[in-house]
């Protein structure tokens, strides 16, 4: 394919044909953590040894027991321990003198910038934290968080974290719908939203989303905020009764100081609604002392971050990677935090790494899915920017193809900068594979080994350690301090999807499946395969294929759907769809879009399919399951595997035939 050549062409053959890599002696003399001895004191001291995560904290009151393992596998950590985050990420740098260090440094799209020193955000936190206690807010109450990438969205998370009232973030770009169901989920009572943000400079109206969503909340809603981040380009709404303004809400608390409340390492930090198999997304409860312990201790030993640098993860709040590593790790670590609106290509392709030059940053971390359409955009964008402030590079959500690694490696690190490949997931709440940069050998296209005190493993069917060079899955052998504690208010869930797989309760063995296939070296790396659930991930955003196939069959004429994930060059995978209709319906244009909308507003854009097939049957088994994979092959179009076990063997050259005519 022609994006892959230029790709190609842009590496030599000497770097094309390397398949490890060191990391500079100028790194390593730097780097946080550089004695491979780490990972024998790791297993030797476990679990221990997290106390050194625990120490990059400062506590109320000291735990007494790091583990307590008396009700597996619902762990708890550091738990007679007491402490708030607000005060780890914002007054203990203001305190240590570091008040006029910067916390957050914003561009906006259109290259407004603001910058909040740690005494910045320590004022605006307490104003805000004031505000929402006079809403009403408690301790406990789950206060929603819909908001683009604004600095209020930050500064929100870390109110809520003062006063002990969970956060659960939906990310900006999802649908109306999509946030009403995950208040509903949550009975949240409280919503921070926004009237819009700028995209490809156009004021885009967030406001009436929000508004909508609020409309099919079930229980009462309480109080909304709204911050204005659109002046005069906004779309005119009127605040509606519980509604307030941000800003007038923090001139009515100008000054105002809040104590940060004393919370059990144990309670709830925030919630996150991921996807997963069935159509309901799962509310992931991350608490207090573990993760922030676990996401300090990552952001530390794996991101090298130290205070003085300038550090950008150009993912969104919305999503996991956000909350652990725009927001708690950095700040717990008193580090500067960028944070950017807009897109990679608005106003040019060059729009990050003019960033990267501006702010001088040191420590760069994204996704996969960007790295690979900066390689097709070409490397004359980041050549002509002034780059060598950049020390480490690092990426995660979905699997990084060798060669992407490497145009990475060269174009944007200059050869110069070790890059981490980072494996992890919202329930991990931090990085658990990946090589240490200031350690480990890199080899392209694989994570490395697991990180000090993680026992992942790959394993066959039946729990059991495949060799070297074989394929399994992923599996986590023993607890650690960022692992999710259960899912919202459904411990039930909670054990089916992740422990009840390679789980021998019996014999106490508690084995954490995280639902990705995997592949292990003679040396012990990990290469993430990708997803054997029903899980896809587009452009590194985690979408469940049932929640897109309950958008389309809600859709009137839809009789049946089924969605997988094909390849795709830059996204990694984009959505498949295969339509059935009812008696009376056509498969037209019309159809198509209405379908598409369907999604859209079910889900958000993100989840929009790329291709509508409609056809008079799926291809089914004998017990009628559909099989996804056959599917997943006529996307892809691969040789398809073995067909025998179908019910209807001919609905394949049909679906094959329809597609073709796409
Ligand atoms: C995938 C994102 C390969 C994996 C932090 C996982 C990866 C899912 C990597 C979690 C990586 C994440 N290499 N695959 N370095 N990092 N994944 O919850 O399939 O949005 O299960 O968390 O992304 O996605 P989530």
């Amino acid at each position: 394919m022609a994006d892959d050549e230029s790709g190609d062409g842009q590496l030599e053959a000497r770097l094309a044909e390397q398949d490890a890599f060191e990391p500079s002696d100028e790194f390593v003399e730097q780097a946080n953590v550089a004695d491979e001895s780490i990972y024998e004191e790791f297993e030797a001291e476990w679990p221990e040894c997290w106390t050194r995560a625990a120490d990059l904290l400062d506590w109320d009151e000291e735990y007494t027991q790091v583990l307590d393992d008396s009700e597996e596998p619902f762990y708890e950590w550091f738990a007679d321990g007491t402490l708030n985050a607000s005060y780890n990420c914002i007054d203990r740098h203001v305190e240590n003198g570091d008040k006029n260090r910067v916390a957050i440094k914003w561009e906006g799209e259109y290259g407004e910038t603001r910058t909040y020193t740690y005494q910045d955000l320590y004022r605006e936190v307490n104003e805000f934290a004031a505000a929402l206690r006079d809403l009403g807010v408690e301790e406990d109450d789950v206060v929603t968080l819909y908001m683009p990438m604004v600095p209020e969205l930050p500064i929100a998370m870390l109110a809520c974290a003062r006063i002990g009232a969970p956060h659960s973030v939906v990310f900006a770009g999802f649908s109306a719908e999509a946030l009403a169901t995950r208040m509903n989920a949550a009975e949240s009572r409280y919503l921070i939203t926004c009237d819009g943000y700028y995209r490809r400079g156009d004021p885009l109206d967030h406001q009436s989303k929000a508004n909508e969503g609020l409309s099919n909340v079930d229980h009462g809603v309480d109080a909304t905020v709204v911050v204005d981040r659109l002046g005069d380009d906004g779309f005119g709404h009127e605040l509606k009764a519980n509604q307030h303004d941000w800003d007038g809400l923090l001139a009515d608390h100008q000054g105002d100081r809040v104590d940060p409340v004393e919370r059990s390492a144990e309670d709830m930090l925030f919630l996150m609604y991921t996807s997963g198999t069935t159509g309901k997304p799962k509310g992931v409860k991350h608490t207090t002392g573990g993760y922030l312990a676990y996401t300090a201790w990552t952001s530390h030993s794996v991101l090298d971050l130290e205070p003085e640098d300038t550090y950008w993860c150009s993912a969104d709040i919305g999503w996991i990677t956000g909350h652990s590593y725009i927001v708690y790790g950095p700040l717990a670590l008193g580090t500067t935090t960028v944070m950017y609106e807009g897109t990679p290509d608005y106003p040019d392709r060059g729009r990050l790494w003019e960033l990267v030059e501006k702010y001088a940053v040191d420590v760069f971390y994204t996704a996969p899915t960007a790295i690979r359409a900066f390689m097709k955009w070409g490397q004359e964008y980041p050549g002509a920017y002034d780059l060598s402030s950049l020390r480490l590079l690092g990426t995660v959500g979905e699997p990084i193809n060798p060669r992407a690694w490497k145009w990475y490696y060269k174009h944007i690190g200059g050869e110069e900068c070790p890059i981490v490949d980072t494996w992890w997931q919202t329930e991990t709440g931090g990085m658990m594979v990946s090589t240490l940069p200031g350690i480990g050998t890199m080899k392209p296209g694989s994570a490395g080994p697991p990180l000090p005190g993680i026992d992942a493993r790959v394993v066959d069917d039946d729990g059991d350690e495949v060799d070297g060079g074989q394929a399994g899955y992923l599996t986590v052998n023993r607890p650690w301090p960022g692992m999710l504690r259960t899912l919202y208010r459904n411990d039930e869930r909670f054990i089916n999807e992740y422990w009840d797989a390679y789980s021998d309760p019996d014999a106490d063995e508690w084995v954490y499946f995280p639902e990705d296939g995997a592949k292990i070296g003679h040396d012990g790396y990990i290469t993430i395969l990708g997803r054997v659930d029903d899980v896809i991930n587009v452009s590194g955003h985690r979408l469940g294929t049932m929640e897109i196939e309950s958008a389309i069959v809600g859709v009137e004429g839809v009789a049946e759907a089924a969605v997988v994930g094909g390849d795709h060059d830059i996204k990694g995978e984009a959505v498949y769809a295969y339509v059935i209709l009812e008696d009376g319906y056509d498969g037209t244009t019309e159809m198509r879009d209405r379908i598409v909308e369907g999604v859209e507003d079910a889900i958000g854009p993100i989840a929009r399919p790329e291709s509508v097939t409609f056809t008079p049957e799926l291809p089914k088994t004998r017990s009628g399951k559909i099989m996804r994979r056959l599917l997943e092959e006529i996307a892809n179009g691969d040789e398809l595997g073995d067909t025998t076990t179908l019910r209807n063997p001919d609905v394949v050259s049909d679906i094959q035939q329809q597609a073709g005519g796409d």
